[in-house]
């Protein structure tokens, strides 16, 4: 089958969710990709910040191909080696005290919400309402949905689960508005991914933290896009000197496979009894052996300090970019390997003709377009791509 006949395929037999870009993908090599007709293009996108080590990186490979022959599954009845291995290697690069593994990000944001209730409950009775932030994204569930602070995911879909409450990021008094005493928990991104690269202020995450610890609330950073090495550290909240009481993975924990952790501190370690929560695959072997290769990988020194630097190389080109299409681009926000590069209303056709020229990036809005490229990536690539994005802009300038 072509392309053209796997994309009628799809959209005669699949539910109509996703809005794609016509390509299917067959192969990927080093940080790049390519489409069955053996097309080549450059990935700046990483799976939406999932293959952290890009395609076909050997050791990853290899460690998975040996789990695949040894076991598949066992269900949590039982104890599997690669689960409580990576649970091992979470504790220690964190300092949290336990970890719960799940299967994708907004189950781990689901469970951590479950945990912030808990906590509210059990220590106080009646606290069981969540303040989230707007342009938020924390999953599509339903309780996920209800925290994603923006509009568009909410159509045709309401009521979300009762008690729940949106402040404006970096800003304080937007959040005491609405705190009140029946407040379990706040749930943040470091780094908001999904709505548009908007960093948190250290400032106001030194105050949330204050509040929370004032309060007695749970703090939750959300960490399934911006953790795991993507700012130049191992999680995001690294750079704002501040550590929640929760923070989740998923994305790129797996380096291509589906998995995601839950990582709390030991007062909520201390909370829950056995049978409060459970999860069929969460966990699985194949999935947390390939994490703890990337866990390994992402978490040396030098892998995260190479990251900073080429975050900072990208970061420099983008802002030349900038000012040589001030008329285009007003912003560019972020940290190490996730950047936003703001293009008022330009966003998706710069995405389309990046696309076009075979460089994958996406606009996560009509604004705002981002760039999650594998951490491996080289200077020589990021520079590819700038040049690329150059030649489009000045497309669109005449
Ligand atoms: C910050 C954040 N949280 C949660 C999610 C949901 O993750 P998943 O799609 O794995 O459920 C996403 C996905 O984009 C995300 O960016």
């Amino acid at each position: 089958m072509n392309s053209q006949e796997i994309i009628e395929k799809e959209q005669q037999y699949f539910l109509n969710a996703y809005n794609r870009f016509p390509v299917v993908f067959a192969r990927g090599e080093g940080v790049r990709l390519f489409d069955i007709e053996g097309n080549e293009y450059l990935d700046l996108m990483a799976g939406i910040a999932v293959n952290l080590l890009g395609y076909g990186y050997h050791p990853l490979i290899e460690a998975i191909k040996e789990e695949v022959d040894r076991l598949l599954h066992t269900s949590n009845l039982y104890y599997n080696v690669p689960q409580v291995e990576l649970a091992e290697r979470l504790v220690k690069q964190s300092g949290f005290s336990r970890v719960f593994l799940v299967n994708s990000g907004a189950e781990a944001n689901e469970v951590a919400c479950k945990m912030a209730r808990f906590y509210g409950r059990k220590k106080h009775g009646k606290r069981y309402k969540f303040v989230s932030f707007y342009r938020s994204f924390h999953g599509r569930t339903l309780l996920t949905l209800g925290l994603t602070g923006q509009e568009k995911f909410h159509h045709h879909l309401e009521p979300f689960p009762e008690g729940i409450r949106h402040a404006h990021l970096n800003d304080l008094e937007s959040l005491r508005s609405v705190l009140d005493d029946e407040v379990c928990g706040i749930i943040v991104e470091p780094i908001q991914g999904e709505g548009g690269i908007y960093p948190c202020e250290r400032s106001f995450l030194q105050s949330l933290r204050a509040l929370c610890d004032e309060q007695d609330f749970i703090l939750i950073f959300d960490e399934v896009q911006c953790g795991m090495g993507r700012t130049g550290r191992f999680f995001a909240f690294e750079h704002f000197g501040v550590r929640p009481d929760i923070v989740t993975l998923a994305k790129g924990l797996g380096g291509g496979l589906p998995i995601g952790a839950v990582l709390v501190s030991e007062e909520i370690a201390g909370l829950t009894e056995r049978g409060e929560h459970g999860s069929t695959f969460g966990g699985n072997p194949i999935c947390a052996r390939s994490a703890c290769v990337v866990v390994d990988t992402v978490s040396n020194g030098d892998f995260l300090r190479a990251v900073q630097r080429k975050g900072e190389l990208f970061t420099k080109y983008l802002r030349d970019l900038q000012q040589e299409f001030s008329s285009m681009v007003s912003d560019i926000r972020g940290a190490g390997l996730m950047v936003g590069l703001e293009a008022p209303g330009r966003a998706k056709m710069l995405a389309q003709k990046m696309f076009e020229k075979k460089v994958l990036v996406n606009a996560c809005n009509d604004d705002t377009v981002r760039f999650l490229p594998p951490l491996v990536i080289g200077e020589e690539d990021l520079r590819m791509g700038i040049d690329v994005l150059r030649e489009v802009l000045r497309e669109m300038e005449k």
